[in-house]
């Protein structure tokens, strides 16, 4: 009931990776300049950045546009009072901020755990910079490792796709959703398939070969395209950069 509270468990710990994501967040907020355009990532880490840079836009009085990737994010910037714009009016995104579900050492991504891919990656591909955010156990030695590659898919295409995927070693699962009954429909309209190929060794050449699929609108494999990250972990946060 309202006023009653919270009990709070003495054995309740702190929650180390929610703190680790707001301060990547924070961190990540400070690299929005007057002016710029930017680009809004999806998910529950740049959730974070959101509120912040809608903090700073109003504190200092920032002239900021944003892109949002997602209808997630198109409401937390409307929420926040973030001035949105389109890629018709503004092609130039200065900076993007945004989350991933896990991060090699050579920068490259899997993305698409949240379903926005595919906006994500235009987004990011429009992008001066891009600033992932993310807390420590998303980096992994290899891409892949018990994380599926969320593949966008034209419904009418599914079946055809499905078996190409397969035939390329992967295991496939349409994503189902939550409180509706059947598949995700993403903003685009589409299925998501998650494809399990385990480790990949080579996330450049897969990329290729699932681009050259007709029917795959988009892969989460976002390669060379970020050119930092944000790491948050128990003990604080680092920054990796590229080369
Ligand atoms: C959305 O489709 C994803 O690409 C997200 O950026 C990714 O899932 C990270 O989300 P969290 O910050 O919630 O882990």
């Amino acid at each position: 009931m309202k006023g009653w509270g919270k009990w709070k468990l003495k054995h309740e710990k702190p929650n180390w990776k929610e703190k680790a994501k707001k301060a990547v967040a924070k961190e990540a907020a400070k690299h929005v300049e007057n002016g710029f355009i930017l680009g809004l990532g999806s998910g529950s880490t740049t959730a974070y950045a959101i509120k912040e840079i809608g903090k700073r836009i109003r504190r200092e009085n920032l002239k900021i546009y944003a892109i949002p990737t997602s209808y997630q994010a198109m409401l937390q910037a409307i929420e926040n009072r973030i001035p949105l714009t389109t890629l018709y009016e503004n092609l130039e995104i200065d900076l993007t901020i945004d989350g991933a579900d896990q991060i090699d050492k050579n920068l490259n991504l899997i993305k698409g755990h949240g379903g926005a891919l595919t906006r994500e990656k235009i987004v990011a591909s429009a992008s001066k910079k891009v600033l992932i955010i993310a807390d420590e156990t998303k980096l992994t030695e290899k891409l892949g490792k018990n994380c599926p590659v969320p593949i966008e898919v034209l419904p009418f295409a599914f079946p055809y796709v499905k078996r190409k995927i397969e035939q390329l070693g992967a295991k496939t699962y349409l994503r189902e959703a939550n409180n509706k009954v059947g598949p995700v429909i993403t903003d685009n309209g589409n299925f998501i398939v998650d494809a399990n190929f385990g480790v990949i060794e080579n996330p450049e050449k897969l990329e290729i070969i699932l681009k050259n699929i007709p029917g795959i609108v988009e892969t989460g494999l976002f390669i060379e395209m970020a050119d930092a990250v944000l790491i948050g972990g128990k003990i604080g946060i680092k920054e990796l950069r590229k080369g």
